[in-house]
């Protein structure tokens, strides 16, 4: 049995364990955490504390951390002392065994350094034009008395806005397959029985076109020939290299002075669709949602949206606004759209929050339940942008991107991208929830989404 103790140095020099749920019933407690996640985490917290030790089906014992102080720990410590890439295995059907997800040491080093320029800086400016032009492609036949499902419509928004910026293309019948398929892909994950296949290889088997998983692979297969054959053409022809981040990576060049294999090119790309459009959506979708479910939300947010022609204003005016910025925080804070930062699979034994934690075990940073502690953020459970205004939050008590050397990439974009798509609509349209009562959160693949993907109403 592992032994998991409090350190001995520790200030009442006490050897005491750490919290442990008892070993039985794994797969009812995997069950569990797959079907109700948010449930099931507050009541471990509830009885268990802000660090506490369990197992699940298909992971190595793991520790999972709501505490600020072992946040600050884990994020601040070596990366060598951790895995990851091992530990995100769950993703390798999607994104296949090159993409930073999966990598660890020096090659996840290597590729981030390829991958951050592209999403920042003075590039940003080319994503405002591409999100707003997308956005108003999306929403300009909404009319007054229509309802619409705010997941849905986003996600066009979002992958259409990730399909420009990656390839640089917006239409064209191979564009326009891409997007069908990745739509589809998704869709074999949408709810919470269906998001199973990916905790469990024994039910990732192809039973033909018919069957989830089979539908799942027939999709990836075409998606891998038309993004092969997008990546050979622009190898071969570099003068339809451009401003994209396709172009950019097939121009970058590591410290040996070679270029990314296809192969690393393909996987990176299915890394940044994935990773960059349902997140983004469902954010935006959350929202969407709490300012038409709180009013005085949209009564301030419009207030301020008047005091520019948000439709027109340069996008960095409109990323500057303080109480947009505090709706997309909140939103975040309330639903952490990926509830977990990655996982981090210990190298060798290390001291957290005074308890000897060995090699092997699996560090699971927590960001739902630290951004629901009470003493961080009084009635935790009330949408409150206002808390983001009267007090500055540490990275170690709000990162709803993570934190570390596995920080997310896309963080400034999608923060971006929400305030921009965000300010577009609310200018331009009034609108109220068609939904009876509050919406739930539910799983959706690795993220948590409202249920239903919440149905709002044109009103003006
Ligand atoms: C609201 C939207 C998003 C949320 C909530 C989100 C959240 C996260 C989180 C929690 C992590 C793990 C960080 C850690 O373990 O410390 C992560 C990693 C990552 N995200 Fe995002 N993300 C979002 C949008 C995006 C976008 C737009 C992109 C790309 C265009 C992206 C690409 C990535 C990548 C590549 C990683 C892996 C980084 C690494 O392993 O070094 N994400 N994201």
């Amino acid at each position: 049995m592992t032994v998991l103790t409090e350190n001995s140095q520790s200030p009442n020099n006490t050897a005491s364990h750490l919290p442990e749920i008892p070993k039985g019933f794994k797969l009812l407690r995997t069950a569990r955490i797959i079907m109700n996640p948010l449930g099931y985490l507050e009541e471990r917290y509830q009885q268990y504390g802000d660090i506490f030790s369990q197992e699940f089906s298909s992971f190595p014992r793991q520790v999972i951390i709501s505490n600020p102080q072992g946040i600050q720990e884990i994020f601040t410590a070596d990366p060598k002392l951790f895995q990851s890439g091992a530990g995100n295995q769950i993703a390798l059907p999607l994104v296949g065994a090159n993409s930073l997800l999966l990598l660890d040491g020096d090659r996840h080093f290597q590729q981030r350094k390829l991958l951050m320029p592209p999403l920042h800086g003075e590039r940003m400016k080319t994503y405002g034009k591409i999100i707003r032009d997308t956005t108003e492609k999306v929403i300009h036949n909404w009319t007054p008395g229509s309802t619409f499902k705010a997941q849905a419509q986003m996600q066009e928004i979002s992958l259409e806005v990730i399909l420009h910026a990656v390839f640089g293309l917006s239409e064209g019948e191979r564009y326009r397959e891409i997007q069908q398929i990745i739509v589809k892909m998704l869709d074999v994950f949408s709810n919470p029985l269906s998001a199973t296949f990916l905790f469990f290889k024994s039910l990732q088997k192809d039973l033909g076109a018919w069957s989830p998983w089979g539908r799942f692979l027939a999709g990836r297969q075409r998606l891998d020939e038309l993004l092969y054959q997008e990546i050979r053409e622009r190898q071969a022809r570099v003068q339809l290299l451009g401003e994209d981040i396709l172009s950019l990576l097939i121009s970058a060049r590591d410290e040996a002075g070679e270029p990314m294999s296809e192969v690393e090119l393909r996987d990176e790309l299915m890394t940044m669709l994935f990773a960059g459009h349902e997140t983004t959506a469902t954010a935006l979708s959350w929202a969407l949602y709490w300012i038409h479910y709180v009013p005085e939300v949209r009564e301030n947010l419009l207030q301020e949206l008047s005091t520019i022609d948000a439709e027109n204003a340069d996008a960095i005016e409109i990323t500057k606004l303080p109480y947009l910025n505090a709706v997309c925080s909140e939103t975040l804070r309330f639903y952490p759209i990926i509830f977990f930062a990655f996982p981090r699979i210990l190298q060798a034994p290390m001291q957290l929050m005074g308890y000897n934690i060995p090699k092997g075990i699996m560090l699971s940073p927590c960001i739902y339940l630290v951004h629901h502690r009470e003493d961080i953020y009084p009635e935790p459970k009330r949408f409150k942008p206002e808390r983001f205004l009267e007090r500055q939050f540490s990275p170690y008590e709000y990162f709803p991107f993570g934190g570390g050397n596995r920080r997310c990439i896309g963080a400034a974009f999608a923060m971006f991208e929400m305030k921009l798509v965000l300010a577009k609509i609310l200018s331009r349209y009034s609108l109220e929830l068609a939904e009876k009562g509050p919406v739930a959160a539910v799983r959706r693949g690795l993220t948590i989404a409202p249920r239903g993907g919440v149905r709002l109403r044109v009103t003006g």
